[in-house]
């Protein structure tokens, strides 16, 4: 017969198992609910400084101005990259009325902003909520 001495740790490492899986599931659902507060910051964002020109959906042509403002929900613009996009809002583009908002926005906010042109991209046009 295995002695006590490895049963009862056995027992002990099966018992946590269901409390490993719980902690996961908080921990994942924590990173859910920051995702979806980050997204909300960022639909605020866009609506407070780049609608005006981009539109409430992201369609681009709100303002008249050449050339005129993207259509961030193209594939030309949500085939870049996160880092091509993020550089772009950060630097603004020469020539053109898109400005630099490196002054404007945090690292946070222009990550958060970008993660709502993303959005805008996958909900074609639905602007309800993220
Ligand atoms: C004053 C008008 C204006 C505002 C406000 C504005 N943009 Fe733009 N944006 C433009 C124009 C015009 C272009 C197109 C430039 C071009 O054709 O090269 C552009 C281009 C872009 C592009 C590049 C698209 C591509 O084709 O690669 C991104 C990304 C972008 N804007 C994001 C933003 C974000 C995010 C904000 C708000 C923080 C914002 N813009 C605010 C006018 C604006």
């Amino acid at each position: 017969m295995p002695s006590c001495s490895i049963i009862l740790p056995m027992l002990f490492a099966l018992s946590c198992i269901p409390f490993a899986n719980a902690i996961a599931e908080q921990k994942s659902s924590e990173k859910a609910l920051r995702e979806y507060y980050d997204l909300q910051e960022g639909q605020r964002l866009y609506v407070q400084y780049c609608r005006f020109c981009h539109g409430e959906q992201g369609k681009g042509k709100a303002f008249d101005v050449t050339p005129p403002p993207a259509d961030l929900t193209s594939p030309a613009v949500q085939e870049k990259s996160d880092f091509e996009l993020a550089k772009i809002i950060h630097g603004g583009e020469r020539g053109t009325a898109m400005g630099a908002w490196q002054w404007a926005l945090s690292e946070k906010e222009k990550q958060n902003v970008l993660q709502y042109i993303r959005w805008l991209g996958r909900s074609k046009g639905d602007t309800r909520s993220p």
